[in-house]
């Protein structure tokens, strides 16, 4: 259901009316379903802007008469193939446009200006007209003057009419559709998400940590092998410990190690350990990692990195729950969860190869995959603010605080390094900062100051806008002239042009109305 009377208060809409009846002499009405007016045209205290609207209203049929009108109109709208008509009213010659709105293929009601008149008002037709108003209950003088308030409007404002009503109804669906989805969104976030902005020694609230928060929370409790992926810096490890420091096995040993830094033999005595005298320098017995953290979590960072065979050896623990320490003669038995990282595309390295897939789909029981910083880049303060505090106090320093520009500049910047290259600059801004208070963008590192965020690091110069005195006012020249040039670029077509300035077109009609730039607009008020 459209919530028709909430339309009155949109100010899209309520603007679009305004403009109607600045170039047309309309007034904008809406209708429900069932064809009754929902525009507030019939409340006692409405205000009519359109004298011969008001006049027709004050009649004593007033309402059943542009009732019986609106009823053809649907009737028109619902069944017939066009959007948008053209409709003559109970008075002779006096016409409105109207324009359906659908939502999901139902028709949900009407929006139509009127009244206004096309081409022109001949000597007869008047005469015929001011009969039917007298009939009707208007008196000579209340006709006359109301008749000579109607707009005669040429075919290019009608048919430019037709396209404002028509725009109008779209305005109304997008925001019936929008309203809905945010309800939608509240809903679901209310019923699933908390506002969490920490998980253990994670932070972070943008929707995507929240939702790696909740299904942790999941993962906790249960004794799956967890696959985490991501760029590097991101978070992986800190997944593993918040996994492990909430789970039952929070009591025993949390250990991890990066399989990138040793080379296989080397990582199966690290992981597996070995026995006295099974290779040159084994002067006694060691343990693996696997009997250190039994009865724990184990996280195997960099598990893209291992060889073949090591993945072999893995992918037994996993199963059997044994494994050979290097030199032993009988397998050993261990209990231990294990929690694997990688940043390498492992689905491309199990077509090419390089990782066993049976190990894959072993370890990827569930699968956290943390999103780069850029993609929640609504974090970057909150992780800022973080690091400065935990800087300061190791520090023992006095709390600092960001200038408005560093901080910009460190929301525009890609962050390739993701949190780990957040941390290390809060670091070096600490240190460099020294005694002062304020840490200003200067000590920033140069890729981070030169970098220009997004769409808006264009090279466009401005020339010709006035420069001095205020930037709304120098803003507003720039828009004007923009859409100015633009609208002669595209020769007045306003839905080419909103698409190239990447606003709405009704926000684009505001502003032509705003800065008073529409050609047609100027004819019909000559
Ligand atoms: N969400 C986060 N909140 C706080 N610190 C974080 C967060 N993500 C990463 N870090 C910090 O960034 C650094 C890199 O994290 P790490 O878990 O080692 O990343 P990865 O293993 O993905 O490379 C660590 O110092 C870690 O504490
Ligand atoms: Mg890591």
């Amino acid at each position: 259901m459209i919530n028709w009377k909430e339309m009155k208060n949109l100010l899209v809409i309520s603007k679009l009316s305004e403009i109607l009846y600045k170039w047309y002499g309309t007034e904008l009405i809406w209708t429900d379903a069932q064809a009754k007016i929902q525009s507030g045209h019939l409340d006692k205290d409405h205000e009519y802007k359109n004298q011969f609207f008001a006049v027709q209203m004050g009649m004593p049929h007033g309402h059943d008469l542009i009732n019986n009108d609106i009823e053809n109109i649907a009737d028109q709208l619902k069944d017939g193939k066009e959007q948008t008509i053209i409709f003559d009213s109970f008075f002779p010659h006096v016409q409105g446009v109207a324009s359906r709105v659908v939502v999901d293929g139902e028709y949900m009601g009407t929006v139509f200006a009127y009244p206004f008149v096309s081409g022109s008002l001949k000597e007869k037709e008047m005469k015929e007209l001011m009969a039917r108003m007298t009939e009707a209950g208007a008196s000579d003088d209340e006709a006359k003057s109301c008749i000579e308030d109607l707009r005669i409007l040429d075919e290019s404002d009608v048919e430019y009419l037709h396209e404002l009503v028509e725009l109008v109804g779209e305005e109304i669906v997008e925001f019936h559709e929008e309203i809905t989805k945010r309800e939608h969104r509240i809903k679901e976030l209310n019923s699933e998400l908390g506002d969490k902005y920490r998980y253990h020694m994670m932070i972070g609230k943008s929707k995507k940590m929240q939702q790696i928060y909740h299904l942790l929370e999941k993962v906790s409790s249960s004794e799956a092998s967890v696959f985490v992926q991501g760029e590097n810096g991101t978070g992986k490890e800190l997944v593993a410990k918040a996994i492990h420091y909430y789970s039952p096995r929070r009591d025993n040993m949390f250990l991890a190690v990066n399989c990138s830094a040793f080379n296989d033999n080397l990582l199966d005595s690290e992981l597996f350990g070995h026995m006295k005298g099974a290779f040159t320098g084994a002067v006694k017995d060691k343990k693996g990692l696997f009997e250190q953290s039994n009865g724990g979590t184990l996280f195997l960072d960099e598990i893209g990195d291992t060889s073949l065979s090591m993945q072999v050896k893995l992918l037994r623990v996993l199963q059997e729950g044994t494994y050979l320490p290097v030199g032993a003669t009988s397998p050993k038995k261990t209990d231990v969860r294990i929690i694997a990282a990688t940043n390498r595309d492992i689905k491309k390295m199990m077509e090419t190869g390089e990782f066993r897939e049976d190990l894959y789909y072993r370890i990827n029981v569930i699968n956290v995959n943390l999103p780069p910083l850029r993609e929640r880049r609504e974090d970057v303060p909150i992780l800022m603010d973080h690091f400065l505090k935990k800087r300061c106090d190791e520090a023992g320093l006095p709390m600092k605080s960001y200038s408005k520009k560093c901080m910009e500049k460190m929301l525009d910047y890609h962050w390739p390094g993701n949190v780990r290259e957040l941390e290390n600059e809060v670091e070096r801004l600490v240190v460099l900062a020294g005694d002062d208070k304020i840490i200003t963008p200067e000590h920033l590192s140069p890729r981070i100051l030169e970098s220009v965020g997004g769409p808006r690091g264009g090279s466009n110069v401005v020339k010709g806008i006035n420069t001095n005195g205020s930037l709304k006012q120098a803003l507003e020249e720039l828009e004007s002239l923009m859409i100015r040039d633009g609208l002669k670029r595209c020769n007045f077509n306003k839905s080419k042009l909103a698409k190239e300035l990447g606003i709405s077109r009704a926000s684009l009609i505001m502003k032509v109305d705003k800065y008073d730039l529409d050609k047609r607009k100027k004819a019909a008020n000559e």
